[in-house]
């Protein structure tokens, strides 16, 4: 059985006493989960070292939302996968689609920042996701094959097994409009299976496909008890613990 993951994308959200805050009042413990469901929190890059001292060995994972494309060297405010690994972040996020529109991020960069990620040990978790005229022109299934071929088909065997796949509809992000289980899993099985035809069945039945998008306490169960959806990334209603926290539950059922 696969394990679920559920990821918390703050985005650039939280003062220091928020984080302090959020800290104070997530009220997991390992008892409450069971061994089968990962939590990851993905706070800012100037909260991830705290976030992974308090965290490390309490089962709680931290990753960072964004990483370079490039190693090192003359690049004024970029923080490197060397770096991050340096500091012991486990997970990245890659190419959410607010990083493609608002920073211009195409399938080569996103390419380069997988290749990155998994050089230095990071697990890229790697967003695709149609737009809503593209889903209204019934292209989504296209959109998703060619952002995931671009940036990470190119990846043998035994690194596609380092990847997760987000899919998040970008008519979903923070939209409070979700995607229905069906179009989750429709999606879900979609991307299983372009992977299977890739590489393997073993392969695609092992890798996992996060669910992002509105994801929230009264969705989560729902959206998460699909056959091919194996948690979530969630923005929004990550920011809250006590909500978190139910999601995390969710999971858990
Ligand atoms: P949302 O964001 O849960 O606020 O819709 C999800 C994401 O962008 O990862």
């Amino acid at each position: 059985m696969r394990r679920k993951l559920i990821a918390a994308n703050w985005k650039m959200n939280k003062t220091h006493e928020e984080v302090k805050e959020f800290i104070s009042n997530f009220e997991y413990t390992e008892a409450t989960l069971n061994q089968n469901v990962e939590v990851l929190i993905c706070p800012s890059y100037v909260f991830l070292q705290e976030l992974n001292k308090f965290y490390h060995e309490k089962g709680v994972f931290i990753g960072s939302q964004n990483l370079s494309d490039r190693d090192s060297g003359a690049l004024t405010g970029e923080i490197s996968a060397s770096m991050l690994h340096s500091m012991k972040v486990g997970y990245s996020i890659i190419g959410h689609s607010e990083r493609r529109k608002y920073f211009f991020e195409d399938n080569e960069k996103l390419t380069k920042k997988v290749d990155l990620a998994i050089q230095y040990n990071i697990v890229p978790i790697f967003c695709c996701g149609e737009q809503l005229e593209q889903r209204q022109g019934e292209k989504h299934f296209a959109v998703v094959e060619d952002q995931i071929r671009s940036a990470l088909f190119h990846l043998d065997k035994d690194l596609i097994t380092k990847v997760v796949i987000a899919y998040e509809p970008v008519w979903a992000i923070g939209t409070g409009v979700n995607a229905t289980p069906y179009q989750a899993q429709e999606m879900h099985a979609f991307i299983r299976d372009l992977v299977r035809l890739e590489y393997d069945d073993n392969i695609a039945q092992n890798i996992l496909i996060l669910y992002g998008g509105s994801c929230n306490s009264s969705n989560a169960a729902e959206l998460f008890s699909c056959a091919d959806v194996d948690g979530g990334l969630v923005g929004g209603a990550s920011l809250d613990p006590v909500e978190f926290l139910k999601i995390i539950k969710a999971a858990n059922e």
